[in-house]
């Protein structure tokens, strides 16, 4: 059980970068699918620590539209996990009131992933504890695009007037529509870049990097990221005297 501990600062919104399942497997001379699979224990760990720490939303970078081009049996064995794991986890889901969503271009995963991961989301939608957001053939660029085209057709439609256009504006026609910024960015594994992940969303959010690996990722290391967050001085743009006078 992990503990809220006095005074400390819970982010709303903690995005993840779940990176280094290959580099595991492979230290332990295991094919790399099996450091995916170990993967799947500290996805729930960490949910459940979101959970207890009342954080709002849990946005994890599952499958991001560059890891097509992987192996395909690689690919092939990522989405059988995804369903897998949607089906086994959906009753601890319920159980634990979390509701299940998703980000990304869906409708170009295969039509049973697509189907077994509509049913979960359609299952857990009237939960009221962490929205547990998964980003699924997703990328930051991806995002922008859809929104820009989107937006162009309202104004080509004149439904929306070009000067009306505002950061609000963008941000609602965003996949991330009426969720709040990411506070907290985490990436395992000692890498340090956002891999086309949330680009517009994580403007400002704080960033920790561990090289804890994604499988060994559990509590007390998300506990370390917030302590991290905590300490540090979220200033917007303004100085540190500014800050305290307000
Ligand atoms: C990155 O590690 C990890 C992924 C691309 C996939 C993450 C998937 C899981 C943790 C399992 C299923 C998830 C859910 C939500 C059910 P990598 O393969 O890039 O590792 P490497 O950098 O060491 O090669």
């Amino acid at each position: 059980m992990i503990s809220k501990r006095d005074g400390r600062k819970i982010p709303k919104h903690i995005a993840v970068i779940m990176d280094g399942n290959g580099r595991w497997a492979k230290k332990q001379g295991a094919k790399r699918i099996f450091g995916h699979r170990s993967g799947v224990q500290a996805v729930r760990d960490i949910t459940e620590g979101c959970t207890e720490l009342g954080v709002d939303h849990l946005t994890l970078y599952a499958f991001s539209t560059e890891n097509w081009s992987r192996p395909q049996k690689e690919v092939d064995g990522l989405m059988t996990l995804l369903v897998k794991t949607i089906n086994v986890e959906l009753p601890t889901l319920m159980k634990n009131r979390v509701r299940l969503t998703a980000i990304g271009d869906l409708q170009g995963l295969a039509t049973g992933v697509y189907k077994n991961l509509s049913l979960a989301i359609d299952e857990t939608k009237l939960n009221k504890g962490l929205n547990l957001i998964l980003a699924l053939n997703y990328s930051g660029k991806w995002d922008l695009t859809q929104a820009f085209k989107v937006i162009c057709g309202e104004v080509i439609k004149g439904i929306i007037k070009p000067e009306i256009i505002d950061e609000d504006l963008v941000s609602e026609y965003l996949s991330t529509k009426s969720i709040p910024d990411p506070e907290l960015l985490i990436r395992t594994s000692g890498e340090m870049r956002i891999s086309n992940f949330l680009l517009w969303q994580l403007a400002y959010s704080e960033f920790f990097f561990t090289e804890v690996l994604w499988p060994d990722f559990r509590k007390k290391h998300l506990n370390l990221a917030i302590d991290s967050f905590n300490d540090r001085e979220r200033r917007f743009g303004q100085t540190s005297e500014q800050l305290d006078f307000q």
